[in-house]
Formats: structure tokens, C-alpha cells, sequence
């Protein structure tokens, strides 16, 4: 079901997204829930992070003055050929996305002279930090708006629900992890491109160092020192 009031192009993005990031969320799972238009995944990671990002891209652009086309539709297809549980496809996934997007925008109303700037946006998302803020401005926004959706309550929601796919958890290993994360949190936050951003990276920041510190003091700590 398309979401009414998208343009041609953005139904044309959603709708390849879904598909390609539900066939292969199926194979990852390897199971599947019966749902009203078949089977179903546990849980659609790429999607999710998706719509994500497109929100982030939807807020970030009218504060800084980028276009929005440009950025929501790399936003959209950014990690469009990304495959779950496949580590090489992490070196390859942005030039692969660069080259799938005359396919997608094919036939629809996606200004020609915006895919360019399209492309160059999507080939510039990868890396968890940078040593320098991108140009232009709509690459820059598309960076800052994938990296936020890494922080923060939705990344929490995200990664509770796909972590079990990839090993067997436990509350002590993802208290862990997060712990470890919130270092390249941090570097994240320090890396954000633009004003807006760097103030919403630092909020979502500050809740995670309170979510994994309370995570800690319930189960690291020995209950009658941790609660009053
Ligand atoms: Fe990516
Ligand atoms: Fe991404």
C-alpha cells in the first residue's frame, strides 16, 4: 500500500526499498510471520532505518536551506543494495546504490538535473566519522541525517530487535556493546555537519550515556549498592 500524497518518484523509491529490503530481510531470517500481504520478517531493518533517515532528511533540509529532493531521495535509496549479514557488501553498497538509481527514477518525475547531486550524496554517506564537513550541502545533510538515526531511542528500538539475528544475546552483552558504542557515539556527534544536527546528535547522545547508565545500575552493579 503507497502512501497517499507521495510524488511518482518518491512512491517509485519507497516501493523498491520495500521490496528489496523485505526479500532480503526473509532470506536473513530464514523464517518468516504470515502477515496480510505474506510472509513477513521478524523484523525489516533496512526498511525501518530507512524511513528513519527520511524523516531526519525531511527535518534537517528546510533548517539549513538544502533541497529537499535531492537529500529525501538519497535518503530513500542510500543503502538500497546493502545485504544484512554480509560484510563485504559494506565496501561496495554506496557505489552499487549510485548505479541503481537511473533504474529506480526510470519513468518518473525526478528532476534530471538533481541526480547528480543525488548520486554524490549517496556515494559520500559511508564512514562513522569524518576529518573534514562535506560539500555540498544536500551530501553533507544526507551524512548527518544516517548517522543520527544511529543514535538515539529508534536506534535503540532497531538494534533490540535485529542484534538477536546476528549471535545469541543477553542483557550483560548488550549493555556491553552499548557501552562500546557509546565511543563511536561520541566521534558520530563530533563529525555531524551541520548546526542542527550537532544539537539533536548531542541530545541523543546524552540519552544513550542515561540509557546504557541505567542498564548498568540495574544489571552490572550489585542490586543493593545500585538501588536505593
Ligand atoms: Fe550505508
Ligand atoms: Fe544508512
Amino acid at each position: 500500500m503507497v502512501p497517499a500524497g507521495l510524488k511518482p518518484w518518491q512512491q517509485a523509491c519507497e516501493a523498491t526499498l520495500r521490496e528489496r529490503s523485505r526479500a532480503d530481510a526473509l532470506r536473513f531470517w530464514g523464517r518468516a510471520h504470515e502477515g496480510p500481504e505474506g510472509p513477513e520478517p521478524p523484523f525489516d531493518y533496512r526498511f525501518e532505518h530507512t524511513q528513519a533517515v527520511v524523516r531526519l532528511a525531511r527535518w534537517l533540509c528546510p533548517q539549513v536551506g538544502a533541497d529537499p529532493e535531492v537529500v529525501e531521495c538519497a535518503a530513500w535509496l542510500h543503502d538500497l543494495c546493502k545485504r544484512l549479514g554480509d560484510p563485504g557488501g559494506k565496501d561496495t553498497h554506496a557505489r552499487d546504490a549510485a548505479e541503481a538509481l537511473p533504474d529506480v527514477l526510470e519513468g518518473t518525475d525526478f528532476p534530471e538535473s538533481k541526480r547528480g547531486a543525488v548520486r554524490h550524496a549517496i556515494l559520500h554517506h559511508v564512514g562513522l566519522s569524518l576529518s573534514h564537513r562535506l560539500e555540498p550541502l544536500e551530501t553533507a545533510c544526507l551524512w548527518d541525517a544516517d548517522k543520527l538515526s544511529k543514535l538515539g531511542a529508534a536506534s535503540l528500538a532497531h538494534f533490540s530487535c535485529i542484534s538477536g539475528a546476528f549471535q545469541p544475546v543477553d542483557t550483560a552483552g548488550i549493555l556491553a556493546r552499548g557501552e562500546r558504542w557509546i565511543g563511536l557515539a561520541e566521534g558520530i556527534t563530533a563529525s555531524m555537519n551541520t548546526p542542527p544536527a550537532q544539537e539533536e546528535a548531542r541530545r541523543r547522545l546524552a540519552f544513550l550515556k542515561l540509557h546504557y547508565g541505567q542498564l548498568r545500575r540495574e544489571w552490572a552493579n550489585p542490586m543493593e549498592e545500585a538501588l536505593p
